[in-house]
């Protein structure tokens, strides 16, 4: 009994009843289900308080409802969801942390040297700006974002890609399940801390196609020194993420069975390109 609710439902996608759960449910979804809360008298339904997928920001709204705490997530989709009408905007702007984003889009592309045909999942895709560049050049182009809203605006530029929801942090969804050539990112990984971007990393590189690439391209810094110019340099600007110290980074990257290599492209973005994956499988 949760506050007067008979009990807590989660449910599968097709909006079916799976199971009846325990409030914990719903900050721990399963794997590519849908989340909700369903109010029960015996073994029916009454009422539907909200149904979306992990990550919405009417999560949030539904676990006051019913007197839990709202999951404590410091990077929750709703964040992105207002930012999607201007982020265009913002990124042509070069100030900081977008100094050289073009730069890193084309570099990113660059080193991930596609061919047509080639199949490309972009992770965190936002308004789709990588994505695109993969599908001028008829790459078969899959892109994932937790936030509906940017999905909605990556669709515009580029119709014929694949779009699909997923919260990176949350257990990879089925429609993902299958070998992608290359696996692409810009500007996503610094709302992770490290030991989680090494986690999400080992699990995509199942992911990767027999002599398949990952590049990541992010907010990223040489070391903590450089990082720390930088912070001054851009004084009230500053807005302290988890971003990549590529040195510490690339030590925790190999010693997790991911050999990588970095290069820096602005002052404070950089590009790891993950490429000895034994057998396509991390360590
Ligand atoms: C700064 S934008 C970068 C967008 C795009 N990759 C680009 O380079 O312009 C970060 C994007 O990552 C998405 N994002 C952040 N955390 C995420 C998560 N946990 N799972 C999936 N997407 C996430 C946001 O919704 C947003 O679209």
């Amino acid at each position: 009994m949760v506050h007067g609710f008979a009990k807590v439902g989660v449910w599968g996608v097709s909006g079916r009843l799976c199971r009846p759960e325990t409030p914990q449910d719903l900050l721990s979804p399963r794997p590519g289900a849908g989340v909700g809360i369903r109010v029960y008298k015996s073994a029916d339904f009454t009422n539907t308080l909200w149904g979306g997928t992990c990550g919405d920001s009417r999560q949030e709204k539904c676990c006051k409802m019913i007197g839990m705490n709202p999951p404590n997530d410091p990077f929750p989709a709703s964040e992105f969801d207002d930012w999607a009408g201007t982020y265009d905007a913002s990124v042509s702007i070069d100030q900081f942390p977008f100094f050289g984003y073009q730069d890193i889009l084309a570099r990113i592309v660059a080193l991930a040297e596609p061919i047509r045909g080639m199949s490309v999942l972009d992770l965190g895709t936002g308004t789709g700006n990588l994505a695109a560049r993969f599908a001028v050049l008829g790459c078969d182009v899959w892109c994932t974002d937790f936030s509906v809203p940017m999905l909605a605006q990556a669709r515009q530029k580029i119709p014929d890609a694949h779009f699909v929801q997923h919260d990176l942090r949350r257990h990879w969804p089925e429609e993902l399940r299958r070998p992608f050539d290359r696996i692409v990112s810009a500007y996503v990984f610094h709302h992770f801390e490290l030991d989680e971007k090494i986690r999400i990393l080992r699990d995509l590189a199942s992911n990767l196609a027999s002599g398949g690439r990952m590049i990541i391209g992010d907010i990223a810094f040489p070391n903590l020194a450089s990082q720390e110019r930088v912070k001054t340099e851009v004084g009230a600007e500053w807005e302290q993420e988890h971003y990549w110290l590529a040195d510490e980074s690339l030590a925790a990257l190999y010693k997790a069975g991911l050999p990588a290599s970095y290069t820096q492209v602005s002052s404070c973005a950089g590009m790891f390109v993950l490429t000895h994956l034994l057998g396509n499988k991390a360590g």
